[in-house]
């Protein structure tokens, strides 16, 4: 009896675990399986952040004043009197009025719709104490700015940093809010109002009325211009063995495809357009973005293309493995303006894909860019043909590729805003401690608008 018993509860032992494990099967695919499912076609696509890995030595202290020594020798040569006035030695670089050596840097509007600097700290006679750590100036031998957003510290600003596009954008009239500003400052002689600008776009000359004292923009003829889209300088720390490196480039030189890819979303402009249309009859380019469609060398393969899938959006590991998969980037710019070169060039460079350019005109590139890290289109008189003949000789020539990537061994770059960033408000902070003239811009619109086509 008990051994029957046992056997039978045995038997509804396995029976119960077995109906246990169905039902639980059941559930995990009727209910785990679509939740997972769910989860995984909720997740984001792509993941953005692949190249924003933050060296924190991109400015090293005792490098860059003597890089900073450079920049000042730049300026020098581009310092251009024609929309600015301009006394030298006339500025009181002390602060009299802070019993501190504090420079405090009112930000008067937001600047791309945010705040970026603003810094909370409480005024403790006469002194600013900091509540908040500098981030960017840790590694800049001038750490003594700070800046603020609160409007009633206005006449205790030493600085007011104004964006130039979102000042454009308010509603009322600029005259008006100068006005308003100058009812309220009590000494704005001795105070600097700086317009931060990176757009090439038409600058209207309703800023005018500001009379701004210095510029912040990509023009080397600007105040504060060093690094707005990015910058080199020179390797610091790691020492590389030039053999090693040699190597690494050379494995690239083998595995990476002998085209051109180019990413490209505003179709505004024509020229850059038509450009890789003709050179795409020559060498082979590879086209991303939404204005894809306009460079095809004919009707089947815009046909063709239109059925290929192809998506691949911008700072996505999908663009990031075209970028090194490839040995020539079309970096062409929308606009032909001095100095303009926006941080795709800078990007290129950092990922060791050789940047191809169209303009501006190559004095340019020299100015900012390593030497030989780019090839320009205006030593082939702009003509598609030549030009790819010269790419497909650098694709088929070791030395010759390799000879665009030694800079590498020499100097880092950085492209992204927190960087760049980092060095232009290190060249601020410079600025305010350093520059004894005083300077005002007569009609800053014309200054922004020189120089600049729209083609
Ligand atoms: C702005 O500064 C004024 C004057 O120091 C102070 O009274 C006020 O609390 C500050 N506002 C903010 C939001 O910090
Ligand atoms: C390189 O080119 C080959 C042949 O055209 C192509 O199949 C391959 O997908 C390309 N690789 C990349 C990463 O684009
Ligand atoms: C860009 O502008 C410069 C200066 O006006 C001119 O010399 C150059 O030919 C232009 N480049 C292109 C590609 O149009
Ligand atoms: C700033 O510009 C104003 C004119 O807009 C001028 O009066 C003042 O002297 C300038 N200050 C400095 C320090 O350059």
């Amino acid at each position: 009896m008990l051994r029957k018993f046992k056997k039978l509860s045995r038997i509804y032992l396995t029976l119960y675990i077995r109906q246990t494990l169905k039902f639980l099967l059941k559930r995990v695919i009727l209910v785990i399986f679509p939740l997972s499912f769910l989860f995984i076609i909720s997740l984001p696509p792509d993941k953005p952040e692949i190249f924003f890995e933050v060296k924190d030595h991109s400015v090293k202290t005792h490098s860059y004043l003597s890089e900073y020594k450079e920049i000042s020798t730049l300026h020098k040569r581009f310092e251009s009197r024609k929309f600015k006035t301009v006394l030298n030695n006339q500025r009181r670089t002390d602060t009299s009025h802070l019993t501190s050596l504090n420079f405090l840097v009112l930000e008067y509007d937001k600047i791309f719709g945010q705040t970026k600097y603003c810094q909370y700290f409480k005024k403790t006679e006469n002194n600013y104490e900091k509540g908040k750590q500098k981030v960017y100036l840790d590694e800049c031998p001038y750490r003594n700015c700070i800046f603020t957003c609160n409007h009633s510290l206005i006449n205790d600003a030493n600085a007011i940093l104004f964006s130039g596009p979102d000042l454009e954008n308010v509603k009322f009239s600029k005259q008006e809010l100068y006005e308003n500003l100058m009812s309220s400052i009590i000494d704005r002689p001795s105070q600097i109002w700086i317009v931060w600008n990176d757009e090439a776009n038409k600058v209207s000359d309703e800023l005018d009325i500001f009379k701004f004292n210095w510029t912040m923009s990509y023009r080397l003829e600007s105040e504060i211009s060093d690094c707005s889209y990015g910058c080199k300088y020179p390797k610091i720390g790691e020492i590389i063995n030039p053999v090693e490196f040699k190597k690494e480039i050379s494995y690239q030189f083998k595995s990476r495809n002998n085209t051109a890819v180019w990413f490209v979303s505003n179709c505004d402009s024509n020229y850059r357009l038509k450009f890789a249309s003709n050179l795409k009859n020559y060498y082979p380019i590879e086209v991303y973005g939404s204005c894809s469609k306009y460079v095809q060398s004919g009707f089947f393969e815009s046909l063709f293309d239109y059925f290929k899938p192809k998506k691949c959006g911008r700072d996505t590991e999908c663009e990031y493995e075209k970028l090194i998969a490839n040995k020539f980037y079309l970096s062409f710019e929308s606009k032909n303006c001095s100095n303009y070169m926006t941080e795709k060039v800078w990007k290129m460079l950092y990922l060791g894909i050789i940047p191809v350019v169209i303009q501006p005109n190559r004095q340019f590139y020299e100015l900012s860019l390593p030497q030989n890290s780019f090839i320009h289109a205006q030593d082939f008189d702009y003509d598609p043909k030549k030009l790819a003949d010269y790419l497909t000789y650098v694709s088929s020539d070791f030395e010759m590729y390799y000879s665009y990537l030694k800079w590498k061994l020499d100097y880092d770059v950085v492209f992204t805003g927190y960087q760049n960033e980092k060095r232009r408000l290190c060249e601020l902070c410079t600025k305010l401690n350093t520059e004894n003239s005083i300077i005002y811009y007569n009609k800053v619109s014309d200054f922004f608008n020189d120089q600049c086509i729209i083609n």
